[in-house]
């Protein structure tokens, strides 16, 4: 895709990566778009670069509008490999740029490569750089996702390079919200900021919010934020703000998630009765069988319901690697304020239940106990127990969502 005009001189010339399905282990079932820009001011300016792969597409893009030599400065918001790989690119065109990057972010790079002929500056919060007729402000955000994380804001432009923080993983042809909307729907656009923030910001809600509220409290006039993945928010970036309070603040439906995954159908054939039971109970229940989904769906889910139910059969008096899998992400990803319960099917000695429950435990979810399993197959009674079980979740899910 040709380079876009956002603002006035100020241009998209990253690169959309249609194919990538496997995004350091998170499913990208959309592929992503690696978002830099290049702002044509007195002291021509580059924010952030793409993924090595993508090197010569940026680089035709910056061409098409001026010579890469010309570059002055080059701004990196962020150092993980999908947006430093290609910085090498850059300077081997226009090596006596300056590069301006966070102190981490110096030190990450120099992992990277040998920095010593580079001209790098380091800048915190309050630094300001002058190229012209606008005045660039860099904003450290560690934890935001990462140490070196920092953001900068055009302030004549009323606009926030805002790195990672804000993106999506999408490819498509719409750079801006609107288009995306127009193209897709708002809900699918809601839904990629939930799926990016679930999959990896999750960890991080609190610095978040407490970055969030530093920036609205700097008093930034913003009219558009620009990522370096997916859409650009230009219809309304203060809405893009919101849901990330929201999920900060570990808001969630009032619905219900089973994920499963079972070994000869005896774990599945509990799920409909305690389905069932769940929704006698008037609440929303969505299903997922873990390998039939990519895990980035299912932590998503998680994410978005107050409670889960995980049913595992046991084998080898465990629970089944694909249900250990998804609890060591959501382990890592360490949410809060959701419940929790298991449920399982065993044909000797059981044990998936209980490691489910001790995982929790670990994890410091709010408990859903007992759980429940069956011998070899749920017989009629079994099925009874799995619709009150599923019942009884449904009742303990509606009053502790009124907590929030
Ligand atoms: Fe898009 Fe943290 O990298």
């Amino acid at each position: 895709m040709k380079a876009v005009e956002i603002k006035k001189d100020i241009y998209w010339v990253g690169a959309l990566d249609w194919a990538v399905r496997d995004f350091h282990g998170y499913e990208t079932p959309r592929g992503t778009t690696y978002n830099n820009y290049l702002i044509m001011d007195d002291e021509i300016t580059l924010v952030d670069t793409v993924k090595h792969d993508f090197a010569e597409v940026m680089l035709k893009n910056i061409r098409a509008i001026v010579d890469p030599a010309s570059i002055k400065h080059v701004i990196i918001n962020h150092i993980e490999n999908d947006h430093v790989t290609s910085l090498d690119a850059i300077m081997a065109l226009t090596p006596k740029a300056t590069i301006y990057i966070s102190e981490k972010g110096k030190k990450g790079i120099e992992r990277f490569y040998d920095i010593s002929n580079w001209n790098v500056k380091v800048v915190k919060t309050g630094d300001v750089l002058k190229i012209g007729k606008r005045t660039l402000h860099f904003i450290e955000t560690p934890m935001l996702h990462w140490p070196d994380s920092m953001v900068t804001y055009a302030k004549e432009d009323k606009l926030l390079f805002s790195q990672d923080a804000f993106g999506q993983h999408i490819a498509s042809m719409a750079r801006f919200d609107d288009e995306f909307i127009g193209d897709y729907s708002e809900a699918a656009l809601r839904d990629a900021v939930v799926d990016y923030y679930a999959n990896i910001l999750m960890p991080f809600g609190a610095m978040i919010k407490s970055k969030i509220t530093e920036i609205q409290n700097l008093g930034l006039e913003i009219d558009m934020i620009a990522p370096d993945h997916g859409v650009i928010w230009r219809k309304d970036p203060a809405k893009v703000f919101e849901i990330y309070m929201d999920m900060a603040n570990s808001k969630a439906e009032d619905s219900a998630l089973i994920v499963y995954d079972t070994m000869w159908g005896s774990t599945e054939n509990m799920i409909v009765p305690i389905a069932e039971g769940i929704r006698a109970e008037g609440v929303c229940v969505k299903i997922i069988k873990l390998r039939a989904t990519p895990m980035s769906v299912a932590i998503k889910e998680f994410w978005k319901a107050r409670g889960t139910l995980v049913g595992s059969p046991t084998l080898n008096n465990i629970a089944y690697p694909s249900i250990a899998e998804f609890l060591t992400h959501i382990r890592g990803l360490r949410p809060k304020d959701r419940l929790v319960g298991a449920f399982g099917s065993y044909g000797w000695g059981g044990g998936a239940v209980k490691e489910i429950y001790e995982e929790y435990k670990r994890i410091g979810l709010e408990l859903f106990e007992p759980g429940i399993q069956v011998l070899y197959r749920p017989s009629k009674a079994d099925e009874e127990s799995c619709f009150k079980f599923g019942q009884e979740f449904a009742k303990r899910l509606k009053e502790y969502h009124t907590k929030f």
